[in-house]
């Protein structure tokens, strides 16, 4: 194991114990709502490489941000991130029956439960950012919950993912394929990166380096998992593999070929490392975490 994998793996365990902290009070009681609070923890208890939250912990170390703020906020965007999921596996968007290696939420109990737990994830996130714990100025809990609504909503993933489906069976331009993996996947992913930043109330240039930063591996991570999708095998990725084509979804994959799509990758990760220079030595963490996007294999 590398550095990086031993910080992420343990980076993942702590959020995701905040994650369940959150749920596993709910378990206590519960009439008919029971079975939507098993159902949540069923989601979270499939775990996840956890790496929207170790961008959190790791660009808010940057800053000497307290772990114990940076924690919360990373289970907020997990939270976000895991809800996604369950709507994305919907039958009546990707129609996908396994997802972290266990049969997704629909498929374990039914259609309407997989629309409320997400529906549940998601305003869970928002409770949390809201709470005194999170940070003692609210001004900086309004900015981290504005930018997580955002990055979440209509101009962010959920415009995304409404993108995505449009374009099943058509032809996309680069510029239009680049646009709606920026939104599906890119913005949560900008949301973890900048985090950092908002929590510690950073300068202007070091937010604008995390940006940059964070626009470049928001969409080198797309087009690595569109990559995985037809080089992965299931038992790895923990998701079916294969299905993009299937589908016909627009990916850079389609677009520019196997290799194409790979040296963009590789391109837009040496843009985000150049982006970390600043932060010296501080910043290896971020340039690690860059090139493990597009060197995983799950
Ligand atoms: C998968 O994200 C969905 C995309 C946005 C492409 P991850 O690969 O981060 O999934 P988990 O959280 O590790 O399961
Ligand atoms: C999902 O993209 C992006 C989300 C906003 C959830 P994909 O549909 O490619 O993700 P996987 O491959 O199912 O994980
Ligand atoms: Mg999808
Ligand atoms: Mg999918
Ligand atoms: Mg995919």
């Amino acid at each position: 194991m590398t550095d990086l994998q031993r910080g992420l793996s343990s980076s993942s365990a702590a959020v995701f114990q905040c994650m369940r902290e959150h749920v596993a009070p709910m378990l206590k009681g519960g009439g008919g709502e029971r079975r939507l609070y098993e159902a949540m923890a069923y989601v979270l208890e499939g775990g996840g490489k956890g790496l929207r939250g170790f961008l959190v912990l790791s660009s808010s170390a940057l800053f000497d941000v307290p772990r114990a703020y940076a924690l919360r906020v990373a289970a907020a965007v997990e939270l976000v991130h895991s809800y996604s999921l369950v709507h994305d596996d919907l039958p009546s968007m990707d129609d996908d029956d396994l997802r972290r290696g266990r049969v997704t939420c629909h498929k374990r109990y039914d259609e309407a439960t997989a629309i409320l737990v997400g529906d549940a994830l998601l305003t869970l996130a928002f409770e949390i950012l809201a709470q005194d714990k999170t940070h003692p100025d609210a001004l900086v809990r309004c900015r981290l919950i504005e930018s997580l609504a955002r990055k979440s909503g209509a101009q962010g993933m959920v415009g995304g993912q409404m993108a995505d489906i449009v374009a099943q069976n058509g032809t996309l331009a680069s510029a239009e394929i680049t646009s709606m993996q920026e939104m599906k996947t890119g913005a949560l992913l900008f949301f973890s990166c900048v985090s950092g930043g908002i929590l510690a109330d950073a300068k202007q240039a070091d937010r604008r380096a995390l940006e940059a930063y964070a626009r470049a591996i928001g969409l080198a991570f797309q087009i690595a998992d569109d990559i995985l999708d037809e080089t992965g095998d299931e038992k790895t990725l923990g998701k079916r593999a294969g299905k993009d084509k299937d589908a016909a979804k627009a990916t850079f994959v389609a677009l520019l070929g196997l290799d194409g799509a790979k040296a963009k990758a590789q391109e837009l990760i040496d843009e985000a490392i150049a982006q970390m220079a600043r932060f010296g030595k501080k910043g290896q963490t971020m340039c690690h975490i860059a090139q493990f996007i597009i060197d995983r294999r799950k």
